[in-house]
């Protein structure tokens, strides 16, 4: 499973690829705006800015809600950098500009997807991405996980490409759940990949280890 982060924090996303296991960045007008990132210029900047230092897939999303909007708006995003993949909401413009930019080769981020009915048409539409909200679905009392099942159960039915993109993953259980489902990808926050990291044993175990080797070599 490929480990996204989800965030436009600059340092976070140096110390999640630092750690040698980040294979891509998600960012959202939320997590810009979170930054203090502000005004088209410096937004557009910013995504450079993430792409180097990030070595996988970059997702920009498009503000615009028409579809010529998207068009202009995604080629730009596109045109940044040629890791950026152009992120896309679940919208009947949105899924029309998904066709586009699939059929010119530039890679798409389907974003706010709630439903499996939401996940085929992105697929069938060719987005290299699918996002389905899983954290938002649990806060309204909705399995979330559930909705990563259904999808991975639609799209191997039909060996479609599209890359199950589990977004909104709030905590390491997120993580591991969609790892059995056998979601392709997971975004989450660096905390949802540090916390893999823990075990008090392994610090207990750590800690016998080295008092022991100390007692023998000093
Ligand atoms: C997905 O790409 C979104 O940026 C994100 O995962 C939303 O997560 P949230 O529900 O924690 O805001």
């Amino acid at each position: 499973m490929k480990f996204f982060i989800d965030t436009a924090n600059l340092d976070q996303i140096k110390e999640a690829q630092d750690l040698g296991v980040l294979d891509g960045v998600t960012t959202n007008p939320s997590l810009m705006a979170k930054e203090g990132i502000t005004g088209r210029e410096n937004i557009l900047n910013h995504y450079k800015k993430i792409c180097e230092i990030a070595t996988g897939d970059v997702s920009a999303e498009v503000i615009a809600t028409d579809y010529e909007g998207m068009i202009k708006e995604g080629e730009e995003l596109a045109a940044l950098h040629e890791r950026i993949v152009v992120k896309i909401p679940m919208i009947k413009d949105g899924v029309k500009a998904i066709k586009y930019f699939s059929d010119k080769g530039i890679k798409t981020n389907c974003t706010l997807v709630f439903s499996a009915g939401q996940a085929l048409l992105a697929a069938k539409a060719g987005a290299t991405y699918v996002s389905p909200f899983i954290g938002r679905l649990d806060d309204i009392s909705t399995d979330g996980l559930n909705l990563i099942a259904e999808i991975r159960l639609i799209y191997d039915n039909y060996n479609f490409e599209t890359e199950i993109l589990a977004a909104s993953v709030r905590h390491t259980m997120h993580v591991l759940e969609c790892a059995k489902i056998g979601s392709d990808v997971m975004t989450g926050p660096l905390s949802s990949i540090e916390g893999l990291l823990k075990h008090p044993l392994t610090d207990i175990g750590l800690e016998k280890f080295l008092a022991d080797y100390k007692k023998g070599n000093s």
